[in-house]
């Protein structure tokens, strides 16, 4: 092997190879090829952060701006995108992901996140991961600095260390009240109960759920807030990042969809991205990104092809589902879609995004109003 050959480089080489040889025996889509593709010049970076209707994510809107700035220079989806989660990440009044994110059952955050470079075709994931606000950069770290896709729990701290990352305590006041305050509510059989006076840190209990889109909220109200991004640059490549604090009071060490490349975030610069927020666990089953994607390959819009997974997943169940799941998309023209399994009319769910400078929100549908 020539010394200009990285073990990773030959790795990658060998595979291309084998995958223009699935181009030439398949079904003739134009597989891990770049040439035929349209180039959108037009930059657009998204978020599911986009608020219920007639309202708006402030937060989901800071995310977009802070990565419309690198767009607009020319620079890469994949920097615009890790901005976007980060700001998001870092902002302690977020409990879906990030400082601030809902513990699990023992009291610790523990966040799971995905990143995709379409361009490369590169992905990177980290699961589980303690003390440390962003864990899509940590991600994005695996992704570009070792030839693996995956790290979690203690090895994703430490490798998160061993790049110069400081351990901080990721349970905010607000957060910790809350959870106690489920724990000493969750049985009348167990030696815990709940104060006289109901203090979960201050805030009105309708107004903690407002935050949520109703995907994100589980039969037993916990939380399975989770924030995709997706972007386009101007050199048309496509990039995204999906970021979670996952179920909320989970049992320590679940992972849910958000680090399962496929599951929660999937990407592919011939086609368009997809991410998804709400139960993992079905879109684990499903591979339900990578379905949209491919979706999206054989034709569907954006979407169409949101609104085709949630169908197949309320098909697996016979038509009978109480609870939801929320995918968002993007293709490489910049058509937005956005569904849900569940919700009430006129609380569809939204996704917050920039395109020409301003921010906007593109509105899904529900495909089954309770
Ligand atoms: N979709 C986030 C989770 O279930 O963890």
């Amino acid at each position: 092997m020539s010394s200009k050959i990285t073990r990773r480089n030959f790795l990658k080489t060998s595979g291309a190879a084998g995958i223009g040889l699935t181009v030439l025996t398949g079904s003739g889509a134009a597989i891990g090829k770049n040439t035929k593709r349209k180039i959108r010049i037009r930059p657009i970076i998204m978020n599911s952060h986009g608020g219920r209707p007639g309202g708006r994510n402030e937060l989901g809107e800071r995310g977009n701006q802070a990565a419309w700035s690198i767009l607009t220079g020319g620079g890469l989806a994949l920097d615009a995108v890790e901005k976007c989660a980060n700001t998001i990440e870092v902002d302690p009044n977020d409990s879906s992901v990030g400082y601030g994110g809902l513990p699990n059952e023992a009291g610790v955050v523990q966040l799971d996140a995905t990143i995709f470079d379409a361009k490369n075709y590169e992905f990177g994931a980290v699961g589980a991961l303690e003390n440390i606000k962003t864990p899509s950069s940590i991600a994005r770290l695996v992704m570009e600095r070792t030839d693996h896709i995956m790290l979690v729990g203690v090895g994703a701290l430490n490798f998160a260390k061993m790049h110069g990352y400081k351990e901080e305590n990721l349970l905010t006041e607000s957060s910790r009240k809350r959870w106690l305050s489920w724990k000493e509510n969750l049985s009348d059989k167990d030696d815990r109960f709940p104060p006289k006076k109901k203090d979960i840190g201050g805030d009105n209990e309708d107004n903690f759920y407002e935050m949520y889109d109703e995907a994100d909220i589980a039969p037993d109200g916990r939380i399975h807030g989770t924030v995709n991004c997706l972007s386009v640059d101007t050199n048309g490549d496509i990039a995204g990042i999906t970021t979670t604090s996952g179920l909320s009071y989970k049992i320590p060490g679940r992972l849910g969809d958000s680090p399962i490349i496929g599951a929660g975030l999937y990407g592919d610069n011939n086609v368009g991205a997809a991410g998804a927020t709400g139960r993992g666990e079905e879109v684990i089953k499903t591979c339900g990104s990578f379905m949209v994607v491919e979706f999206m390959r054989q034709g569907m819009s954006p979407q169409e092809a949101c609104e085709a997974i949630c169908q197949r997943i309320i098909d697996n169940y016979g038509g009978k589902v109480n609870f939801s799941d929320k995918f968002v998309a993007l293709n490489m023209e910049g058509e937005l879609g956005c569904a849900s399994i569940r919700g009430r009319k006129g609380s569809e769910p939204q996704i917050a995004y920039i395109e020409d400078g301003e921010n906007k929100q593109y509105k899904g549908t529900i495909l089954m109003e309770i």
